[in-house]
């Protein structure tokens, strides 16, 4: 009787643990985004992010900084618009964006749809001088006018510059990317290895998961970086859409999804692997030292977000 009962305790209090560390996490839905029934606007959407066209003098598109066949990264610390000027910040990855509270690393963008249309005007990225250039580009190519047509029937005059946002936002909600710390969310234990584990359990001690946490493990909040040693940067973030002087030096917090895939790492890009990224979080905004085995168990288990695909 009392072996049963110690035998209860102990497996009540293991699925505690379990439950403990990883609360703070949710798997991926299958989709967000209804494919069969908008199948004509995720396809106008998909050739618009492929298409340089979008651009002032016909060599950048979405894809130029945000490849596919690449994670939705570049892989460089700024990325080159048409004139090959480059602004100051990190290209994010475009896979699971939409999950995000918002776009961009200071919110400025309230989702996808809104966040294309502002790319494609940027003087540095896209170079496109208005919505009426664009628009009146776009109604000269014939497959445009079937496409949009097709994409939004109802329309009598489909090729509208917000549409182009509805449909680049609509391809970008079918970029979500389960990986195996998903089917370790829905309890198939064996879907992480052993270190993977550790650097999952690591992960939350050390509190990573207070500011990395939910669906896209991150993306849900804004932060300063530099909580307990200042760290040098001449971005305002977050100042610069709220004019707040506590949004001073203040982030999105990025979602942590392929992040193995998607270096280099912080807003200016100026951290190069992983290994220094996961150390200067823990110095940053932590106030820890961190040593070598609690990086490489962190980064394994930040390795199972990649993308099963
Ligand atoms: C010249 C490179 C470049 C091009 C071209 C470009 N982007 Fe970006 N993209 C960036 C950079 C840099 C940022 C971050 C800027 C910021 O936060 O202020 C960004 C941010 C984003 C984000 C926000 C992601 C996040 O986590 O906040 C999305 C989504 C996105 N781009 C999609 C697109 C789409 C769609 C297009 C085409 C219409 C496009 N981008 C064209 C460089 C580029
Ligand atoms: C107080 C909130 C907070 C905590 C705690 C925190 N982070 Fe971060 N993390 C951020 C913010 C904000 C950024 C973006 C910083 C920037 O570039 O301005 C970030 C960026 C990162 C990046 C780079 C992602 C990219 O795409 O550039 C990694 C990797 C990361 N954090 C891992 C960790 C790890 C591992 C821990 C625990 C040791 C941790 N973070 C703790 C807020 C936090």
């Amino acid at each position: 009787m009392q072996i049963i009962f110690l035998l209860l305790l102990l497996m009540a209090s293991s699925y505690g643990y379990a439950q403990n560390y990883t609360q703070s996490f949710e798997p991926l839905p299958v989709s967000i985004i209804d494919e069969t029934k908008n199948v004509a606007l995720i396809a106008l959407g998909k050739k618009l992010y492929l298409d340089p066209r979008l651009s002032i003098d016909d060599t950048i598109s979405c894809n130029s900084c945000h490849q596919l066949d690449n994670f939705g990264v570049d892989n460089q610390p700024t990325s080159p618009g048409h004139d090959g000027r480059r602004g100051g910040r990190n290209a994010p990855t475009t896979f699971n964006a939409a999950l995000q509270i918002a776009q961009f690393w200071d919110g400025r963008a309230r989702n996808v749809e809104e966040q294309a249309l502002s790319q494609i005007l940027n003087p540095i990225e896209m170079g496109m001088a208005n919505e009426e250039a664009v628009i009146s580009k776009l109604k000269k190519i014939d497959e445009y006018q079937t496409m949009f047509a097709e994409a939004f029937k109802d329309e009598k005059d489909p090729i509208q510059y917000k549409n182009i946002g509805k449909a680049i936002g609509a391809f970008e909600r079918t970029l979500i990317t389960p990986s195996r710390f998903d089917d370790f969310l829905r309890g198939d234990e064996n879907a992480l290895n052993a270190a993977e584990k550790r650097g999952l359990k690591k992960f939350v001690y050390m509190r990573c998961s207070n500011c990395h946490h939910g669906i896209a493990i991150g993306g849900n909040s804004y932060k300063k970086i530099g909580l307990f040693e200042p760290y040098e940067t001449s971005d305002l973030g977050r100042y610069e859409v709220t004019g707040l002087e506590a949004d001073k030096g203040v982030f999105k917090v990025p979602g942590l999804r392929n992040v193995a895939k998607t270096a280099p790492y912080f807003h200016d890009g100026s951290v190069a692997t992983l290994d220094e990224a996961i150390k200067k979080m823990a110095r940053y905004q932590l106030g820890r030292d961190v040593d070598p085995s609690f990086i490489k168990d962190v980064k394994a288990f930040l390795g199972s977000l990649t993308s099963k695909q």
